[in-house]
């Protein structure tokens, strides 16, 4: 073995991790450099932070899907002197490569396997809540209700956590309002830098790119149900209509339907679209969306897909107990064999699809998520000791900064409010 390489291989030991290759880390290491290239915002941050070092000295526990984007999001919290250990928040949706080249060429700690089992994903999220954080950062919250439930001695030593997606969002609200939440969490999510491009455009991309890895379907022609209205919804639509598919959006409150018609789409309640749907993703955040009456209406070769956070969107047990039989057809596609001859695809078993069978969002909408990560972790270390256990949204200075930095890298320019314009829009005594 070469000295330079042994050297790290020496280092990559020393340092705790659970990875499943750390020689994948050469060809991990590219791939972040890939993605780097299309996250300005989280770079010059990390340039800021290496200089400043707002983080120095706090432990983070950070609970995230380790892709190349958040590989690049851990460099510029390590930049900024952050001593990070980071676990998977999905048992799919793990980069082996990436995690292999934090380990090794970069020496943070990592618990993170592509497929590992349930007890595996929750002592991962055990083993980095070793470190006792001072500040925690969560992808649908289960390190956070982890800590919570059973490992609650180290409550006491965390300054505060940030939360990157709706699902999360909904569960520390509850935890909140049971008066349970022991600390500040930012909502991430919130941001209008985070939900409106990675949800809408994020998710929109690489929803249809799973399915089409997965599958190699034609999306041309095809009747696409795409289940809840939000922003992921509205993402997943508007790139399938893009495709060439026809569209059909069901929903459970008023409003977003109304939207969805008013965009141009069809809205019927599921147990109308199961009928008649080629290709069905559920995007909702709640449960059961496609039940057992909604399978027992689906036409011969449907295609099921889940892009909200956890995979109890589409009944799954329902399908293995109506099924005669199920095998695996394809990577990440099972075939359920229904009495009477009946076929049912359900892709990367009901996990998120975006991220088990493709790369998850695209690193230039990432960018935007990740800088308001790395400012809101910023903000709370800042902040230490002044902010009650409540859910907070991400301080609108902040949002508006990675708006401007992130135009700016775009290379387009706005306009700025003449005096005039400014004095008019602040009175007001003008009208007709
Ligand atoms: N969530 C969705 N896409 C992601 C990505 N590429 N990296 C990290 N988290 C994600």
């Amino acid at each position: 073995m070469p000295a330079t390489k042994k050297l790290r291989a020496a280092k990559a030991a020393a340092i705790r991790h659970d990875v499943k290759d750390l020689s994948q880390a050469a060809e991990g290491q590219l791939r972040i450099e890939w993605a780097a290239r299309e996250m300005p915002v989280t770079r010059l941050i990390a340039e800021r932070f290496r200089r400043q070092r707002p983080l120095a000295g706090l432990r983070v526990a950070a609970c995230l899907h380790v892709t190349t984007e958040t590989a690049n999001l851990a460099l510029a919290l390590q930049a900024g002197g952050a001593e990070l250990v980071l676990c998977a928040s999905n048992p799919l949706s793990t980069q082996d490569d990436v995690a292999a080249a934090l380990v090794a060429l970069h020496q943070i700690p990592v618990y993170a396997r592509k497929g590992e089992d349930n007890a595996t994903y929750y002592r991962h999220i055990n083993q980095a809540l070793d470190c006792a954080p001072h500040l925690t950062m969560d992808d649908g919250a289960d390190l956070v209700a982890t800590l919570h439930k059973g490992r609650k001695e180290l409550l006491p030593g965390v300054l505060g956590g940030t939360e990157e997606t709706t699902t999360g969002v909904v569960r520390l609200r509850s935890l909140a309002a049971a008066g349970r939440l022991r600390y500040p969490i930012i909502a991430v999510n919130e941001a209008d830098t985070k939900h409106l491009f990675d949800n809408r455009y994020g998710t929109g991309q690489s929803t249809l790119d799973g399915i089409t890895r997965a599958t190699n379907v034609l999306w041309a022609g095809k009747r696409v149900v795409v289940a809840g209205y939000g922003w992921c919804g509205r993402g997943v639509a508007l790139r399938a209509r893009g495709m060439g598919a026809q569209v059909i959006v069901t929903e459970i409150a008023p409003i977003p339907a109304l939207e969805a018609v008013m965009d141009g789409f069809q809205v019927m309640p599921m147990i109308e679209a199961a009928r008649v749907g080629d290709i069905f993703i559920t995007v909702t955040g709640g449960v059961n969306a496609i039940n057992i009456e909604h399978l027992q209406a689906m036409k011969d070769g449907a295609i099921l897909a889940n892009s909200g956070h956890f995979n109890v969107e589409i009944n799954i047990k329902a399908l293995d107990d109506l099924a005669e039989r199920k095998r695996r057809v394809r990577d990440l596609v099972d075939e359920y064999t229904l009495p009477g001859g009946r076929r049912i695809h359900l892709l990367a078993d009901g996990r998120l699809v975006n991220l088990a069978a493709a790369e998850g969002h695209p690193a230039s909408v990432m960018d935007m998520s990740f800088a308001n990560q790395a400012l809101a972790a910023e903000h709370l270390a800042k902040s230490r000791g002044q902010l009650e256990p409540k859910v907070y949204p991400v301080p609108k200075e902040l949002d508006q900064e990675v708006g401007t930095l992130k135009l700016r890298a775009l290379g387009v320019a706005i306009d700025t409010l003449t005096p005039e314009q400014r004095r008019y829009l602040g009175s007001w005594e003008g009208g007709t």
